[in-house]
């Protein structure tokens, strides 16, 4: 047999750059789409979507873990990471999304859980059968605080899990603590030992021999804790008293167990590894994503590399997306620091994902909703970069919340009810059409479907030109068609308004391009040749404007409806 060549094509360049001005979909595989009538969706759910997920446009499906496990955390306890959950399907399935998805240009990036794992995994049996296994050290065993006997049961210091209370479980065979930063059935993993990082090369080697096209690293920045153990600080009100979170705790500053020393080093380790599997059997770069929840762009910088050590293609910039209110200034000055401050690096701008409340919850007004979600769409998919998707914000789905305690899935809901209803509400099925279960599933659904499926589904949208889901497409067909969207300069225009947000793309050869988008209720008008980046009066084309909009002819005025969106091209 011949041997594939593994060298790539000139003409290759594109499929090296695919990720650059790449548009990501976030799929929750457990509530996309059911074929098997468990109320579960699964992987011939998504293969069957294909066609959809082609026609929106997308360039990469992400899916949250589909790998075994006893899903405490709906898959980010992982018991077997070179397996497919029965729950979603077997290898075949998988192989068959990928060889599907690939005919028609769409890569599948996987979640790569390297924090923990389930604590059902092998590892950790083993680890908890004896203080002398082997598999001891691949996790964070501790003994308890020193001191008097009784002392013994007190946990090693004072961090707590993301999910509520001690990070510390105490075990009592082996009469020591172990460390999870999430569930106590997700067992933290010691990055200390060599033999963890091997597992993990040979777990992504695994994969990327299938042909998947990158990974989103889960929880990165909790990767290490301070080897000292020492107390993290407790946050305080204005008044200097101790700040009590949902799960009736003191609130921690985070600062010995986020961000530590090392974890650049294993991100560098695993873009080694992922960097040698670009071949012509699967050609194209794979690309690595990282969750990456940092609060200076300084920090968010570095989880690039250098180009001697590159680090992740795109980490998330939650800077932009979680505001959370609309606020002119705030998302000029986070999309100026995520234009200048990374300098050539490729922002990953998104608004939401399965652990944050939908975009309606978190900007709607309850009135302009679907005129809101205009604003956010266009920010997302006209600003320079990649762009994250989560399933169902293409349709404008609405966060539905559990109603009751014994109505919650999500643990954390469970624990931190009421103040904290835990993120079933934003992992609800996606709405195909307006029957009962939206087009799910023929069986129940794992989750209620919202009563909003009756009016916001895919089906009713797609022959409506002037839908949510219409504008998605448009956007992304603009961002793939026109040049200046391919990789051009945000430049920030009209920049002393705090009622209308305005930028340019501008790319060398390329006819410029301005966005307006109105963060209020009323009709407003804004002039793109004020102030210090003010462009001479020009003539506009229209290339999208929101429904009921004006088409502005000149860029010293542009007319807004309220929360108005325009897209013209300088001529
Ligand atoms: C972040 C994931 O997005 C979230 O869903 C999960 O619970 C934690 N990491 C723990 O893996
Ligand atoms: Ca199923």
């Amino acid at each position: 047999m011949k041997k594939a060549s593994t060298a790539l094509r000139a003409d290759d360049a594109r499929e090296l750059d695919w990720w650059k001005n790449a548009v990501i979909y976030e799929v929750y595989p457990r509530s996309f789409q059911d074929t098997n009538g468990d109320g579960i969706g699964d992987l011939n759910g998504i293969t069957k979507r294909l066609d959809y997920l082609k026609e929106l446009g997308v360039d990469a499906i992400w899916l949250t873990p589909v790998y075994r496990s006893p899903h405490v955390d709906f898959g980010y306890d992982i018991s077997d990471y070179m397996s497919i959950d029965p729950q979603y399907g077997t290898l075949e399935d998988f192989d068959r999304l990928v060889a599907e998805a690939t005919e028609r240009h769409i890569r599948v990036v996987l979640d790569m859980v390297m924090n923990h794992t389930s604590d059902q995994h092998q590892w950790f049996i083993q680890s908890r059968s004896s203080r002398e296994n082997p598999y001891r050290d691949w996790y964070m065993w501790r003994d308890g605080r020193a001191g008097n006997a009784s002392a013994r049961r007190q946990p090693p210091n004072n961090w707590q899990s993301l999910f509520g209370h001690s990070a510390w479980q105490w075990h009592q065979p082996t009469r020591q603590y172990y460390y999870h930063k999430f569930y106590v059935e997700q067992p933290d993993l010691n990055w200390h030992n060599p033999a963890v990082h091997e597992a993990f090369r040979q777990v992504m080697a695994f994969w990327l021999k299938r042909g998947v096209g990158g990974f989103r690293f889960d929880a990165i920045t909790t990767l290490f804790e301070d080897p000292g153990l020492a107390d993290e600080g407790v946050l305080v009100d204005k008044d200097g008293k101790p700040m009590i979170n949902a799960f009736g705790d003191p609130q921690l500053d985070g600062s010995k167990t986020d961000n530590q020393p090392g974890v650049h080093e294993v991100i560098q380790e695993m873009r080694a590894e992922a960097d040698k599997f670009i071949s012509s059997k699967f050609p194209g770069t794979r690309v690595l994503i990282g969750e990456t929840y940092l609060h200076n762009i300084g920090d968010l910088k570095k989880m690039y590399g250098t180009p001697e050590k590159p680090e992740f293609h795109l980490p998330m910039n939650t800077q932009v997306g979680m505001i959370n209110r609309l606020d002119v200034t705030e998302f000029r000055q986070k999309l100026i620091d995520a234009e200048t401050h990374l300098g050539d690096h490729i922002p990953l701008l998104l608004f939401d994902n399965h652990d944050k409340p939908r975009i309606d919850a978190r900007y709607g007004d309850g009135v302009h909703d679907i005129d809101i979600q205009r604003v956010i769409a266009t920010i997302l998919l006209a600003s320079r970069g990649a762009a994250l998707i989560y399933y169902g914000d293409e349709i404008g789905m609405k966060t539905t919340p559990p109603s009751r305690r014994d109505e919650v899935k999500d643990p954390m809901g469970i624990a931190g009810w009421p103040e904290e209803k835990g993120r079933d509400g934003e992992r609800t099925p996606m709405q195909w059409n307006a029957t009962r279960n939206a087009g799910f599933t023929s069986g129940t659904p794992w989750l209620p479907v919202p009563p909003s499926a009756k009016t916001i589904n895919v089906r009713t949208e797609k022959s409506d030109p002037n839908s949510l889901l219409a504008w998605y497409k448009t956007l992304i067909r603009l961002k793939k068609t026109v040049p200046a969207f391919a990789n051009g300069a945000n430049i920030m225009l009209d920049t002393e308004n705090t009622q209308v947000l305005s930028w340019m793309r501008q790319a060398a050869g390329a006819p410029q391009v301005v966005v307006c988008v109105n963060f209020t209720a009323c009709k407003v008008v804004a002039d793109l040749t004020l102030g210090e980046t003010g462009m001479r009066p020009r003539k506009l084309k229209t290339l999208l404007k929101s429904p009921d909009g004006a088409d502005s002819l000149v860029t010293s005025r542009i007319v807004l409806g309220p929360y108005g969106a325009y897209i013209g091209e300088v001529v």
